[in-house]
């Protein structure tokens, strides 16, 4: 969990200010900060139910009375508020299709990762030319999603979510499970309305 150090941070000598470079927090910050997923140290269970208990549908709604009263003091303590909870439940030796949420943007969720060892999130760019449908969710009319095949996109990174991490969810990205099946727990905060963008989160949980 060495990713999860905060960056102490440094004064601004007056040539920083001469150079006009502000070197806000250490450098390490934005190495282990990348524009996709930022995993975050929080010892706070969710959710007040077992994740069994949901059963192993591919996608869930979850119900926002099923939150822990303890994470949402939490996000209420950095103004966040959470308006919509869903479970994705993902069987071993799966690569899930590529889609954006919504018909794609820059804006994170907070996804609580159970099991699904040596599981991958994966994000792409679509290829040049490539136009696509918005296509709705078999559980929430208000949910839609763009779908990719896997020959439409290039792949940018990848990386294993934690518990939580927040994840760039505006560019198409994937799951790829190995031997575990795995459940996500993927949380929509607002903050006074408004989705939060990667560069917003990076600043609520940098500091
Ligand atoms: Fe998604």
């Amino acid at each position: 969990m060495d990713n999860l150090e905060r960056g102490n941070r440094i004064e601004l000598s007056a040539l920083a200010w001469k150079a006009k470079v502000l070197p806000l927090y250490e450098p390490r910050i934005n190495i282990l900060m990348n524009n996709f997923c930022i995993d975050v140290a929080l010892d706070i269970d969710p959710l007040t139910k077992e994740i069994e208990s949901y059963g192993n549908n591919s996608h869930t709604t979850v119900s926002l009375r099923d939150i822990n009263p303890k994470l949402n003091s939490y996000l209420k303590e950095i103004n966040l508020t959470i308006i919509y909870a869903e479970l994705f439940y993902t069987p071993p030796h799966i690569t899930g299709e590529a889609h954006t949420d919504g018909l794609g943007g820059d804006y994170i969720k907070i996804n609580f990762v159970y099991y699904g060892k040596n599981s991958t999130m994966n994000w792409y760019a679509p290829k040049s030319n490539i136009q696509k449908t918005l296509l709705p969710t078999n559980v929430n009319a208000s949910s839609n999603y763009l779908f990719y095949k896997l020959n439409e996109v290039d792949k940018l990174h990848e990386q294993s979510v934690k518990f939580p991490s927040i994840v760039q969810v505006g560019i198409p990205h994937s799951i790829t499970t190995t031997d575990e099946h795995r459940y996500c727990l993927s949380l929509v905060p607002v903050r006074y309305g408004r989705r939060i963008t990667m560069q917003k989160a990076k600043n609520i949980w940098s500091r």
